[in-house]
């Protein structure tokens, strides 16, 4: 069984819908620059930008060896077929993409994705050879009803239920309340430990403790440089994945460093 302290910390970037091709490889070559190897030597770094990018991302990455992975924030269900407008998660594997988020709260609220279909797209990663970052979040209504954990046993439960039992350890969650996404009101550490604690027992009774002790479960929803470091710390928190503060690279590579600290 493995010790928390033996998952390594994921600290991810969803550029969302910013940067366009030519801000992204400077946002990228920027990273390259600030990153050290003391950054990159206990925790794991992703950026997310938007499709239009990947290509271009990708070739500073590698080209210029950033320790970053590449990620993307959604994918289609299907690997290939007549579904106008939609990205293959095949292709974006060909592009050397590792991470893809899927179920974002963005993706849930504003384009309809249920639960069944978010537990579709994180199948259809796994399948690809890619991590799924899957987001579980309640929103402001389903907390003060004292809904909360009850949503994301559900929103938990169809994802893990997607995937083969050897799997779900190799899964990253993301654990991104709605109300903390963007309003600079981000969860309490003590709010964040709860939460992804009963994540981790959600996957527990689901796949068994292999699984809930591999899989790891980030915090998001307004992290910034100064709260990164009291929420890596918490036992159940694995990382964090950062919307607006991750489009400045300055502050990115912060909060990579206040990661690492967490860890040491
Ligand atoms: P935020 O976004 O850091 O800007 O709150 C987080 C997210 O939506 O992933």
């Amino acid at each position: 069984m493995n010790a928390p302290g033996a998952r390594r910390p994921l600290v991810s970037g969803n550029w969302k819908m910013h940067l366009d091709h030519l801000e992204a490889i400077h946002a990228a070559r920027d990273l390259g620059l600030r990153l050290q190897p003391a950054d990159v030597a206990a925790v794991d770094v992703s950026v997310h930008p938007p499709f239009t990018d990947i290509r271009s991302v990708q070739s500073v990455l590698e080209g210029e060896g950033v320790p970053v992975a590449l990620g993307a924030q959604n994918c289609a269900i299907e690997d290939a077929g007549a579904f106008t407008g939609e990205v293959s998660p095949t292709m974006l594997a060909r592009l050397h993409v590792e991470y893809v988020l899927v179920g974002h709260s963005e993706r849930r609220q504003l384009f309809g994705e249920t639960d069944e279909v978010v537990a579709a797209k994180v199948s259809a990663v796994l399948r690809n050879g890619m991590t799924p970052v899957c987001c579980v979040g309640e929103t402001i209504d389903e907390r003060e009803v004292g809904l909360a954990q009850e949503r994301l046993a559900s929103q938990v439960g169809a994802a893990v239920a997607a995937v083969p039992r050897a799997s779900v350890a190799s899964l990253v969650v993301a654990y991104e309340p709605v109300w903390a996404i963007g309003t600079g009101q981000a969860a309490t550490a003590g709010d964040a430990q709860e939460a992804c604690a009963w994540i981790r027992d959600t996957v527990r009774s689901a796949a068994g403790s292999e699984a809930a002790d591999g899989v790891r479960i980030q915090y998001g929803g307004s992290v910034t440089p100064d709260n990164t470091e009291e929420l890596v710390r918490c036992p159940d928190v694995d990382g964090v994945l950062v919307g607006g503060a991750s489009l400045d690279a300055a502050a990115f590579v912060e909060i990579v460093r206040a990661a690492t600290r967490a860890v040491r």
